[in-house]
């Protein structure tokens, strides 16, 4: 593809872009062309080589994810991609360069207009889609544990629900690489993978999860990460040792549910407020939110994704992070990839490549 050098393109070049145009089923997913928009002043335009499913799509097509745009919209939280044109007052040096950017939506698409200021350079030395795995789920991850329950050192046992996801592969990863024991609870198919990493599975369908949790760790966790909601945010802040932390970080168990997700979050909020005063013996909870701080810290909030995407990529490079690829599945296929990601069968990032 011709390089532009300023805010035009080639006439007549489009994009395709793939359309969530209400609560439907994966194959409601509208393939669509439009022109390509021209860069306006900071911005740039990107061209797709890897998006990624998330579990969020799979809440946004249930019209479940909190602060969701309007139907109709196009998915797609994360994207890597060449920059092929930028606006007025973007450097120009960027033009060609391999970029990474969280986007919440708008990835499912061969091309994104972005704020140049949320672009992050990565190199081009690790392919696009190691990079996609390790994108949104690998920043999550590091940030849960390093910012958010940084106490957690070497020796100390953690339990960590939602094992065989995207995002927490990756935090069983960074936490085995500190020598941290780790309990992981996942569906019974994914526990053969999750042994081979070096942590202990569990299944957290088993009625007798917390007496399992217990038994192995008598003195409590020194840190519990928690994507269940509901009922499991009490259970796993209640199997935390004095001093630890629960980091809730979804609610991944009420997702087909018909309440008001703002009303729940606030809900969580609360509740992790008075076990924070009033129950805490040590112990706190805090909710691990990627966007939080964006409107109020936006340099800082764009420093830390760079800084913290970037140990990820390097213990990637260096071999002792795996990234997992679940499947790579072309953008006018994006139905299949949904119905994939939701099938519940898969250990790792599906990408989506153009
Ligand atoms: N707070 C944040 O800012 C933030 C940012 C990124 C991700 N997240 C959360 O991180 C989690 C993983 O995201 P991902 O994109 O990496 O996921 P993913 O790769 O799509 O994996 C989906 C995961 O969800 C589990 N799951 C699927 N349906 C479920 C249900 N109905 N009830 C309970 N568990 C279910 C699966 O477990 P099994 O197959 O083992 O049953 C699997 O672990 C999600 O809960 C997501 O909301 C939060």
């Amino acid at each position: 593809m011709p390089r532009a050098t300023g805010p035009q393109h080639p006439l007549g070049r489009t994009l395709t872009e793939v359309v969530l145009p209400g609560v439907v089923e994966p194959d409601g997913l509208i393939v669509r062309e439009r022109p390509l928009p021209t860069p306006g002043r900071g911005q740039a335009l990107v061209e797709m080589q890897a998006t990624g499913v998330s579990f969020a799509e799979t809440s946004m097509r249930r019209n479940r994810y909190p602060g969701q745009p309007k139907f109709p919209f196009v998915p797609g939280y994360d994207l890597v991609g060449v920059v092929r044109a930028v606006g007025a007052g973007v450097d120009q040096a960027l033009l060609g360069r391999r970029v990474a950017a969280v986007t919440k939506t708008g990835g499912w698409s061969t091309h994104a207009l972005l704020d140049a200021r949320d672009l992050m350079p990565v190199g081009d030395d690790i392919d696009a889609a190691t990079v996609e795995a390790l994108l949104l789920n690998g920043i999550t991850a590091w940030q849960m544990l390093h910012r958010k329950a940084p106490r957690v050192r070497s020796g100390q046992t953690i339990l960590v629900h939602g094992a065989s996801s995207g995002v927490g592969l990756i935090l069983v990863q960074l936490a085995l690489l500190d020598d941290v024991r780790v309990i992981a609870t996942a569906s019974q198919r994914h526990h053969e993978l999750l042994r081979e990493l070096g942590a202990i599975p569990l299944d957290y369908h088993a009625p007798d999860l917390i007496d399992r949790v217990r038994q192995l760790t008598p003195q409590g966790v020194d840190a519990a990460f928690d994507n269940l909601g509901g009922a499991s945010f009490k259970h796993s802040f209640g199997r935390l040792a004095p001093g630890g932390m629960l980091v809730g970080y979804g609610t991944a168990s009420q997702r087909d549910d018909t309440d008001n997700q703002i009303l729940t979050f606030f809900g969580i909020l609360a509740q992790f407020g008075f076990w924070n005063v009033a129950l805490n013996r040590g112990r706190r909870a805090t909710f691990y939110n990627f966007w939080g701080g964006k409107i109020i810290r936006p340099k800082r909030f764009r420093e830390r994704l760079s800084a913290d995407l970037n140990p990820v990529l390097a213990h990637a490079r260096t071999g002792k992070l795996t990234p997992y690829v679940a499947a790579r599945i072309p953008l006018a296929q994006a139905s299949r990839a949904l119905v994939l990601a939701e099938s519940r069968t898969t250990q790792g990032k599906i990408v989506i490549t153009p």
